[in-house]
């Protein structure tokens, strides 16, 4: 399986160094990243509206937190719509999240871009950059794995895309596995939210 993977990796590498493919996908063993345990999860970012931001920045309001890049051709859109519509049949439960959307290519996603980017999926969807180091600090807060590969004839990015829930007080509450539904991001949050959330379950 490993074996497979890599080599799968190694393939879609190999031809977008020919042009032919842009890849997003890591293989199976490094998409399902796990959160470390115990960890802060820190971060120090810049906001779609060039505003600094920090995780203290979010404290009091439950965050869905993913991890990628704008122009991913697949992983990223389908990871986010489904954050996306978790968000709002939360909001019909009385549990109100913050979608977060990290990005992992700093250099192509500026903070423009990633505001009109967002802004397709949920009119609360928050869109983070930063320096790559900084990128680099909050993957590692989550556990995200991820890689960027250029040269003159393609440009390779691949990230585990795990979903995560961010309580209110900053504590991670579940890392929701790549391709995650919207029901199984919904009845986890309405089960570990449900009473923290707003003071009543509904
Ligand atoms: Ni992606």
């Amino acid at each position: 399986m490993i074996r497979f993977g890599c080599l799968m990796g190694w393939l879609c590498l190999a031809l977008s160094l020919a042009g032919e493919c842009i890849a997003d996908e890591p293989p199976k063993d490094v998409q399902a990243a796990k959160a470390p345990p115990k960890v802060r999860r820190a971060f120090d970012l810049v906001r779609h509206d060039g505003a600094r931001v920090t995780d203290q920045t979010f404290r009091g309001k439950p965050m869905l937190v993913f991890f990628g890049f704008v122009s991913c051709p697949d992983v990223c859109p389908t990871g986010l719509a489904a954050v996306s519509q978790a968000t709002r049949r939360l909001d019909a439960h009385g549990i109100e999240v913050t979608p977060v959307f990290i990005s992992i290519d700093p250099d192509r996603d500026t903070p423009e871009l990633l505001r009109n980017y967002v802004k397709e999926f949920h009119p609360r969807m928050v869109a983070l950059t930063g320096t790559s180091r900084k990128i680099a600090h909050a993957a590692a807060a989550f556990g995200v794995q991820y890689g960027i590969r250029k040269n003159a004839a393609a440009y390779y990015v691949w990230h585990s895309s795990s979903t995560y829930l961010v309580g209110p007080t900053g504590d991670l509450l579940e890392t929701f596995p790549p391709y995650a539904s919207t029901e199984t991001i919904v009845n986890g949050a309405r089960r570990l939210l449900g009473r923290k959330a707003n003071g009543s379950a509904r």
